[in-house]
């Protein structure tokens, strides 16, 4: 199986923090030595990476906000791979995390929520459009890509508390399988990762990290966890408590897809 290890150049969208920015440390410290782009809105952060990791040559940066306008994202996203030719892996990472009580609607920040929607799932179904001619160009030159969407276990089972935050990731979680199975005859891989809890800036709304830092995973943990399901090539990545929820609810889905859509 194909796996990261296989990638020379590997683009994190939102590893300004948390999940993104522990996968991209990681998989530039890979024996593979590929190229790592970090990427997010906050720019002193991408620098002060930029400038702790300047002895490998290898850490690069880009600017980027999802939410640009549609064909101001679709030129970031051409710039990006015409700067780096070599991109075989883009990691999607960038995501927002609200809280909507719906038992008091006039309480519902509806472009709040938006938002949300926008930054979990639309922009990133448009990014992956506006990554494919090139991926799938080198796909068909026999060099593996690889699209890695960052659900989550709650695209599996909702939390009520967070519940448009659990329909994009549910939303994502179903592009992903399908895309998987659309994609793999172009030489695209598509590998869903499907974090559990884990400790992030994520969530820091509400004064809710502190109770939450209980059931957490530690960032290390996760990431050490997830790195060995992407250098081993799985089919999709789950981690701590979302392997048992993925066993429980969704084991089978992927290859009962490829079979319905004619692949073995
Ligand atoms: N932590 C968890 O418990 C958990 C569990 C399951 C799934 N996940 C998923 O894992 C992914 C990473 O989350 P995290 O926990 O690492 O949270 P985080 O530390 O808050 O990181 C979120 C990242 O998304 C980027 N981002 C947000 N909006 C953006 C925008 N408009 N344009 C570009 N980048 C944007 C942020 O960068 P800038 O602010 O610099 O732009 C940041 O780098 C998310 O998709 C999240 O839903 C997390």
């Amino acid at each position: 199986m194909p796996s990261i290890s296989d990638c020379k150049c590997v683009l994190v969208i939102g590893s300004t923090s948390g999940i993104g920015r522990a996968l991209a440390l990681s998989i530039l410290d890979l024996p593979s030595k590929p190229t790592v782009i970090v990427c997010g809105r906050r720019k002193e952060r991408l620098e002060e990476l930029v400038a702790t990791h300047h002895a490998t040559g290898r850490l690069k940066s880009v600017t980027l906000d999802v939410l640009s306008e549609r064909n101001a994202l679709k030129s970031s996203i051409e710039e990006i791979v015409d700067t780096y030719p070599d991109l075989d892996a883009v990691l999607f990472s960038s995501g927002i995390l609200r809280s909507f009580d719906f038992t008091r609607p006039e309480t519902i920040d509806l472009d709040s929520l938006e938002c949300e929607l926008g930054t979990n799932y639309t922009s990133i179904v448009r990014m992956i459009t506006f990554f494919l001619p090139h991926l799938i160009k080198l796909g068909e030159q026999g060099h593996p890509t690889f699209l890695y969407p960052v659900s989550s276990g709650l695209s599996i089972f909702p939390a009520p508390g967070i519940p448009d935050y659990c329909a994009t990731k549910a939303a994502l979680h179903s592009l992903s399988i399908s895309l998987a199975v659309q994609l793999k005859r172009k030489n695209v891989h598509v590998v869903e990762i499907i974090p559990p809890l884990v400790e992030s800036e994520l969530h820091g709304f509400q004064s809710t990290t502190q109770g939450l830092a209980r059931f957490w995973l530690t960032l290390e943990e996760y990431t050490k966890e997830t790195m060995e399901g992407l250098v081993r090539g799985d089919s999709y990545v789950p981690a701590g408590t979302a392997v048992e929820r993925y066993k429980k609810f969704e084991e089978g889905k992927l290859e009962a897809a490829a079979r319905l859509y004619g692949q073995s």
